[in-house]
């Protein structure tokens, strides 16, 4: 079978690079060889093509499923954290069943009820830094977004199951974003629990006490049933698929696990890249906060979301840094042409979200983060893909949308912030995303007051 070019380098000299820098990796890669290149990670697996074309990508995003399908059984790499049954891991007929039932809940009228928890959630965590005392951005925005995703999906984050819930998916998700954890997900052969001083044994202990916590508040509900819960647990109870069926307590467990985890860490970093970035450039904070203070006090959550700079300056973070660096992959099943290349059946694609928001051709100076570039022109859905697309277009895109910027709205329109870290912070892997490289440390200076109220005019 040919495929498109690539390093020719040994599969673990390739695998090496892709698990301590898979960014610099893919760069060079697209130096010497273009906008679609062949990676060869491991020898009992197909190679990995890699495309950061628009039409390329827009190819592979809504190529019939006959075609070109999105399998589960090929994000295996998530399966020890996220099980099964979880709708990333599961492919076709079961993965279509699974979305249909888990989509619901983040439409439309669902969404305005989780504006006034993300509003609250993040007064609370700002709340607890105190003037002068430097702190870890990213721990705040985890803390905000952990205890948001706990309030959607179980309908509290207080109590004392949701709080040990709380510590042991920050404890697993601390574990799960080491290089070495990394590793151990491409490495099969070492997920051996070799006692207790173990890493991974130590991270499938705290797996399972998640899960035994997991699944006592799935029995309790079950128990006792109250069908005026409109939380998202609630929900995926209740749904039933067209078969008439409900979901299955596994199925439930690995669902739960899954947005705990996607609705989680993705978004906490995409608010602490967003904060570094504001920070950073004085000039692109003084511009948001005269866009969120002629809102006056307690703005409407529908107009907050609405505001142009604001939606810029998300955009374009999620854009230079995009906290997904990949698509899942998609694997060829007929016989394609893209890009210049026959492909056969088997050929494993994916997505560079990163190489393709790093185009010079579509986003000038794509080093420098320059909000206004959203406001002077519309991107593709395949030049501009940070949730992905198609069969497996991420399924949290608006919640996640929606708790950027208010929690940004708020920290903002409350505090002074500074950021504390000085230098160049650069994006690294960190376990499943796509992470700062070093700890950003900011400072509160002072409380903030909304400089020049107007009257509230709209509603959600
Ligand atoms: C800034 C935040 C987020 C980013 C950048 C992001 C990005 C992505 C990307 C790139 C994919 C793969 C899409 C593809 O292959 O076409 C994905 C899938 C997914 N995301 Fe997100 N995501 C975010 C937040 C969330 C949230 C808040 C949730 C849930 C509460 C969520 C749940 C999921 C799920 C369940 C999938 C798998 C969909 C499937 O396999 O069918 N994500 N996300």
């Amino acid at each position: 079978m040919k495929f498109p070019n690539g390093p020719q380098t040994p599969v673990v000299v390739q695998m090496l690079r892709w698990i301590v820098n898979p960014m610099l990796f893919m760069e060079a890669c697209a130096k010497s060889y273009g906008e679609i290149f062949t990676l060869r990670l491991d020898k009992n697996l197909p190679p990995l093509v890699i495309v950061s074309n628009p039409q390329a990508q827009q190819q592979i995003l809504t190529t019939d499923t006959k075609e070109l399908e999105a399998p589960g059984d090929l994000n295996k790499v998530f399966e020890p954290l996220l099980g099964k049954h979880s709708v990333i891991s599961i492919s076709g007929a079961e993965h279509q069943r699974h979305r249909q039932l888990l989509m619901p809940p983040f439409h439309g009228e669902r969404m305005r009820n989780y504006s006034q928890v993300i509003t609250d959630v993040t007064k609370q965590v700002i709340s607890q830094y105190q003037i002068g005392k430097p702190f870890n951005i990213r721990s705040a925005t985890q803390a905000i977004t952990l205890r948001v995703i706990m309030q959607a999906v179980f309908g509290l984050h207080e109590g004392p199951r949701a709080e040990k819930l709380q510590k042991f998916m920050s404890e697993l998700l601390e574990k799960a974003s080491s290089r070495l954890s990394v590793a151990l997900l491409y490495f099969p052969a070492l997920q051996r629990d070799f006692g207790p001083i173990n890493f991974w044994g130590n991270q499938m202990r705290l797996q399972q006490e998640a899960d035994k916590l997991l699944y006592e508040e799935i029995r309790e509900r079950r128990e006792q049933a109250d069908s005026s819960r409109t939380d998202i647990l609630s929900l995926l109870m209740a749904a039933r698929d067209e078969a008439g069926q409900p979901m299955t307590d596994e199925e439930l467990r690995d669902e739960l696990m899954t947005l705990l985890i996607a609705g989680h860490e993705t978004t906490a970093t995409a608010l602490a890249w967003a904060l570094y970035w504001i920070h950073k450039l004085p000039s692109v904070r003084q511009k948001l906060l005269q866009e969120l203070d002629s809102l006056g006090d307690n703005p409407d959550p529908g107009t907050v979301f609405k505001l142009p700079y604001l939606n810029a300056v998300c955009s374009e973070t999620l854009r230079i840094y995009p906290v997904a660096m990949l698509t899942f992959p998609r694997k060829v099943r007929t016989p394609i042409s893209l890009g210049g290349y026959e492909l056969e059946p088997g050929t494993v694609l994916l997505g560079s979200i990163y190489l393709t928001h790093q185009r010079e051709d579509i986003y000038p100076e794509p080093k420098q983060f320059k909000p206004e570039r959203f406001l002077e022109r519309q991107f593709s859905a395949y030049e501009y893909l940070p949730f992905g697309g198609g069969a497996r277009r991420c399924i949290g895109l608006a919640f996640a949308q929606l708790e950027m910027k208010l929690a940004l709205a708020q920290i903002l329109s409350s505090k002074e912030l500074e950021l504390v870290t000085k230098g160049e912070v650069r994006p690294k892997r960190r376990g499943l995303v796509t992470g700062p490289d070093r700890p950003i440390e900011m400072v509160v200076r002072s409380q903030r007051q909304v400089k020049s109220p107007i009257l509230q005019t709209t509603t959600v």
